[in-house]
């Protein structure tokens, strides 16, 4: 059926409730209800928010971004219910998602981020300024001084409003600087921020390029082994995942992403691809899909309705050999049936006509599988009935 399943939990069975403790654990941070709402054409009420944020918590995902509370009083109070709501619901296990909000470095936004996560159990404040030549020039009309000067200044101000997690993120980091991305991390580090975000936001980098930044970044940055590194990867030249996975690899142990690759413009790393974590995020994809009413394409990796059918002929037969010869992921693993019912037609052609109740030979299965094949080209489903229809046509053939 196309009903959306429960989603199951995302994080590993011996979760730790103590994650920073894990040198190795990677952090998933979702920026479905912040960057992926910046999606042109995509707005979502605070219901809908409310909704996406309790199915990013039971999915098991760090830390959430709830929203930009300064830019309207809708975005505020929704962030503030997120807080309230899901950033209290500690499970058995101890986990609770950390709820943000985003600011630009101003007090003004600082303070409205922090009256809207604060009843959070575990608060955010994600701040940010520019740091590439051109926005500081063109957009900040600032100096690489009074940038710093910003910037250590107002995560000193988010420490001092009682915060004692503070994400500062260097905008436009793929084409800053290196040794001024160095200067200024270390004096946000000095001034109390717990996670520094490296954004690729206009997504020019490459995959070698993004990771070598990390790895600079982390051997080059005074104090860096105090704080988390984290990617955060747009998409316009279709490199988000690519680009987020190589910055994971070069020591980066937060990574944002949005479900389905929603966000600005081209869009962000999408969580399902990145994390490939497998369990029933389908139905947190469709939710989103419904929503935000961007659609997802039948290619896309992962959840797309495509993803796991297997159209040629030669793939077909492999499957019915060995699973592993066409697939490296499980459908049932992300809440696919295996099963034409579901819109997919997986290779389970026999499999299907043994529950349907037919015992057929090699023979007759592979007339009925050229004949399906025809049928498949001119339908977009091929039904039980169609089936039933291609079985009687084979088996009872004059
Ligand atoms: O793309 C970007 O630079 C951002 C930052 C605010 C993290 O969204």
């Amino acid at each position: 059926s196309n009903s959306a399943p429960t989603p199951s939990p995302l994080r590993r069975p011996n979760y730790i409730p103590n994650r920073i403790s894990d040198p190795n654990y990677v952090r998933i941070f979702d920026t479905t209800l912040r960057d992926g709402e910046q999606s042109p054409g995509a707005s979502l009420t605070s219901k809908e928010k409310l909704d996406i944020a309790r199915q990013l918590a039971k999915l098991g995902v760090d830390i959430i971004e709830a929203g930009f509370p300064a830019a309207s009083n809708d975005d505020f109070e929704a962030v503030k219910a997120i807080a309230k709501e899901v950033g209290n619901a500690v499970d058995a296990d101890g986990y609770v998602p950390v709820i943000c909000g985003l600011s630009r470095c101003n007090e003004k936004d600082i303070r409205r981020a922090w009256e809207a996560v604060k009843y959070a159990k575990r608060p955010r404040i994600h701040t940010f300024i520019a740091t590439s030549a051109i926005h500081m020039e063109f957009k900040l009309r600032k100096t690489k001084e009074q940038v710093i000067e910003i910037a250590r200044s107002m995560v000193s101000f988010a420490r001092s409003l009682g915060c004692d997690d503070v994400e500062f993120s260097p905008e436009d980091a793929g084409r800053s600087d290196k040794e001024f991305l160095y200067e200024i991390l270390g004096e946000v580090i000095k001034a109390g921020a717990t996670t520094l975000n490296i954004p690729d936001t206009v997504g020019i980098t490459v995959p070698t390029e993004f990771g070598k930044l990390i790895s600079d970044i982390k051997a080059n940055t005074p104090g860096i082994e105090n704080v988390i590194i984290s990617t955060h990867c747009q998409n316009d030249l279709g490199l988000s995942t690519a680009n987020t996975v190589s910055g994971a690899c070069a020591g980066a142990r937060q990574l944002e992403v949005t479900i389905n690759g929603i966000g600005e413009r081209a869009g962000n790393a999408s969580l399902e691809e990145v994390v490939m974590i497998l369990k029933c995020h389908e139905g947190m994809s469709w939710e989103v899909e419904e929503y935000t009413g961007l659609h997802v394409q039948p290619h896309k990796a992962i959840v797309g309705p495509n993803a796991f059918a297997h159209e040629s002929g030669i793939h077909q037969d492999g499957m019915l050999k060995h699973k592993g010869t066409y697939e490296i992921i499980a459908p049932e693993d992300i809440g696919y049936e295996r099963s034409n019912e579901a819109g997919i037609w997986t290779p389970c052609l026999r499999k299907r006509l043994e529950e349907l109740g037919y015992e057929l030979d090699n023979e007759q299965l592979e007339n009925i599988f050229w004949r399906f094949k025809a049928v498949a080209d001119q339908k977009k489903r091929v039904t039980d009935a169609d089936l039933r229809a291609l079985v009687s046509d084979e088996v009872f053939q004059p």
